[in-house]
């Protein structure tokens, strides 16, 4: 059993082992393999496929599994690394430690958001985008969106999410207004006037690739999902009679049938079911 850390606490010794393996899993091909496997499980609501990463259910399991085969690998290079978390209801603004050049570098720069600083900047020459939404070889942030402002989700926006006692409810999509848990966290339960909220909210603060497929590119996404899977454990503690929905098969006539997994269902591309994923006991823990 290991610790993922928050991200404040890393000492700056633990900062450059951990971009160390980063720099040496894009080196060696797999960093890159993990960011085509994101994108290639975007599916919007509105496409007829099964939706396992996004705007479903499995949204946190999904994630689950995905860190999970990310920090293997992460450790197969150094055994001494785990996957941060960043608490960004308290870590708030981009002159943070985080965002600073030993680490994950700062904001774009200039009319294309090319981000210029620390260890994934282009000139570094160790991170060249090849998966991307666009040409572009270089990663893109814009840290708060200084042109058009949007805050980070703070901790009140987040309780409105973990108090909810009901894990997901039908449709099972990114339209449930009323609610669920997994809707509110991932943050597209939102007023008319906000459009994101939570996890979204948080993709769309840093802007560039973030706000896509390709989101995996800024190594910050391992950090900001490693939160939303601290989350996942808080939000069971507060409803410990609450579960994971749908947990049993949909009706034939439901729209959504065939298009979201159920409690049992094999979640690919692992083929493991999402029951398999509804706790971490004995892998890793999170520091408080
Ligand atoms: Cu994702
Ligand atoms: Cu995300």
């Amino acid at each position: 059993m290991y610790t993922r850390q928050n991200q404040k606490n890393l000492t700056a010794a633990q900062r450059k082992r951990f971009v160390a393996a980063v720099l040496e899993l894009k080196r060696d091909g797999t960093y890159d393999r993990f960011v085509r496997t994101h994108d290639r499980y975007f599916v919007p609501d509105d496409d007829d496929g099964l939706r396992v990463g996004h705007m479903s259910p499995s949204f946190f399991p999904w994630h689950r599994r995905y860190l999970l085969d990310f920090e293997e690998a992460l450790r197969a290079v150094d055994p001494t690394v785990s996957v941060p978390y960043w608490d960004w209801t308290t870590d708030r603004s981009p002159a943070d430690p985080l965002w600073g050049e030993d680490f994950m570098g700062g904001t774009g720069q200039g009319p294309e958001r090319k981000v210029a600083t620390g260890p994934f900047a282009h000139a570094s020459g160790n991170w060249p985008i090849t998966v991307g939404i666009t040409e572009a070889p270089f990663l893109t942030r814009n840290l708060g969106r200084p042109h058009n402002p949007i805050t980070l989700p703070t901790a009140a926006e987040l309780q409105t999410a973990l108090d909810d006692p009901v894990y997901d409810m039908s449709p099972w999509d990114s339209t449930a207004s009323a609610g669920g848990f997994r809707n509110k966290l991932e943050g597209w339960a939102a007023p008319r006037s906000e459009r994101w909220r939570n996890h979204n909210k948080v993709h769309q603060w840093i802007g560039g690739h973030m706000t896509g497929g390709t989101a995996p590119n800024d190594p910050v996404f391992w950090l900001h999902h490693a939160f939303v899977d601290l989350i996942w454990d808080r939000w069971q503690a507060r409803h410990p009679g609450s579960g994971y929905l749908p947990d049993a098969p949909l009706d034939r006539w439901d729209r959504q049938r065939g298009r979201v997994l159920t409690r049992e269902d094999p979640m690919p591309p692992w083929g493991i079911p999402p029951s398999s994923q509804l706790g971490h006991a004995g892998v890793y823990r999170y520091e408080v």
